[in-house]
């Protein structure tokens, strides 16, 4: 199985890129595919810049990588409770490529920050809205106060709670053809 994973964001020290780093080497046998934004750039989508210059070469990467997964894993950063620009930017001209962006996978949504809410407004919003993108939902978990809770040297979660909640999460791709 190929598990596709990428943070939802364009910091080159991610902390969602981290976290969806981590969940996708806990699919056992699975080969994993990490993700940057950063190689996928783009410029700021609108109509009359896609009437200008078509569907740009990022964006198909972007669409074909996602083509190619078994099962997709994406740790989506909050900005003002909601997706990064640079997320939405990209989601914005691939789904110009393929609405169904996620192209009936199954998917994993996670979602972390440094506070209390764990970017849970964004993921309620991501999971809301998967259907319309073709994603296959199996999952998704929010993680709050990602430094008291990630043990950044080590990259693995410290609190073995939420360990257990993402291990539970994670095990719906196992079963996934
Ligand atoms: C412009 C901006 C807005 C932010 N808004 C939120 C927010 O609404 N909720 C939240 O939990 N964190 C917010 N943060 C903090 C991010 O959660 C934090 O920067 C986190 O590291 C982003 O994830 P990333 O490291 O994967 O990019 C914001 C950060 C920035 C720069």
């Amino acid at each position: 199985m190929k598990v596709v994973a990428f943070g939802a964001s364009n910091s080159k020290a991610s902390i969602n890129k981290k976290l969806a780093t981590y969940a996708a080497s806990m699919v056992e046998g699975a080969q994993v595919e990490v993700l940057d934004l950063n190689d996928y750039p783009l410029p700021l989508f609108g109509e009359d810049k896609e009437a200008e210059i078509g569907q740009p070469q990022p964006a198909k990467s972007f669409v074909d990588k996602l083509g190619s997964a078994d099962a997709i894993v994406v740790s989506l950063a909050e900005h003002n409770g909601s997706y990064t620009a640079a997320y939405k930017n990209l989601f914005d001209w691939a789904s110009r490529i393929n609405r169904e962006v996620f192209q009936q996978k199954p998917v994993i949504y996670l979602a972390t920050s440094p506070g209390p809410g764990g970017a849970a407004s964004v993921l309620a919003s991501a999971v809301g809205s998967a259907q319309f993108f073709g994603a296959d939902v199996k999952g998704s978990l929010s993680i709050p106060s990602f430094y008291d809770n990630f043990d950044l040297e080590a990259g693995v979660l410290k609190s073995e709670v939420i360990q257990q909640q993402l291990a539970q999460t994670m095990s719906t791709l196992f079963t996934a053809e």
